[in-house]
């Protein structure tokens, strides 16, 4: 029944990748684990024409669900590569937030933790007039927000926490993705001292980066191990929330 809303300074930070890692970690924690997506764009199309989300496929693995279980993780699936709202005038479908809300509170219901990747950053348009804030909002899901430390992104996880707490919104920490500890010179290191310092917020935990070979396997185990040596999942589960009525 709890969830983890996660949320990120722009696209292509590593909701995705956070969120398959959280998952894993759940999961073989012994959790029934959901992973939901409200809407995915830039979709691709099987050997059936079906189209497909690589972020759910990813997700799906992670968390160990059945590939079958695709639809259920998420409703819409657009192929233009442009956010929600856009890609779906182009395909000539209408969202409907309702769909993606009843989708994400079924998936809670069904399990013991979910993990709720949002769609590019925190106020892209999934319609016109439907946000991911207004979606994370009516869920009451705590947030994470994935932040990753190059030059320009403490600036944006500033702007982005304080647009989630003016809509309400909580936010319980952030997740510095494709940390490098090796390599962390004065810039990264002043990007984790300011995230802390002006978001207010905890840093829960820095995921390294990864192998390819890593994320082309699917390797749940090892991802799970990943994660637990460098996310805070105790403090994770004891924020997870959420109203699913
Ligand atoms: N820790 C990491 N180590 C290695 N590669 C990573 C890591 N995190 C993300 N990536 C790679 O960076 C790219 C973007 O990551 P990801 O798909 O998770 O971003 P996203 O925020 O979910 O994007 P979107 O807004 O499209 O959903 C992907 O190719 C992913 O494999
Ligand atoms: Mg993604």
């Amino acid at each position: 029944m709890l969830g983890i809303g996660v949320t990120a300074t722009d696209t292509e930070i590593g909701k995705t990748v956070v969120s398959g890692a959280l998952a894993a970690a759940m999961r073989h924690r012994g959790y029934k684990t959901g992973v939901y997506k409200p809407a995915a764009s830039g979709c691709v199309k099987n050997s059936d024409g079906k189209l497909i989300s690589t972020d759910a496929e990813f997700l799906l693995h992670c968390a160990g669900l059945n590939v079958e279980k695709h639809d259920q993780v998420v409703p819409y699936v657009l192929e233009a590569a442009l956010a929600p709202a856009e890609a779906s005038r182009l395909a000539g479908v209408k969202i409907d937030p309702c769909v993606m809300l009843a989708g994400a509170r079924e998936m809670l219901l069904g399990s013991q933790i979910s993990i709720v990747e949002g769609v590019g950053g925190i106020s892209a348009p999934l319609t016109d007039e439907y946000l991911v804030k207004d979606f994370f909002g009516e869920l009451k899901l705590p947030l994470v927000i994935v932040v990753k430390a190059v030059l320009g992104n403490v600036n944006h996880a500033v702007l982005t926490a304080e647009y989630a707490r003016i809509h309400g919104l909580k936010v319980v920490g952030l997740i510095v993705n494709g940390w490098d500890r090796k390599k962390a010179g004065a810039l990264e290191q002043s990007n984790l001292y300011y995230y802390e310092k002006l978001t207010g917020l905890p840093i829960l935990g820095k995921l390294p980066v990864l192998s390819q070979h890593l994320l082309d396997e699917f390797n749940s185990r090892e991802l799970a191990e990943i994660t637990e040596a460098n996310i805070d999942i105790d403090r994770i589960l004891s924020l997870a929330g959420g109203t699913v009525k």
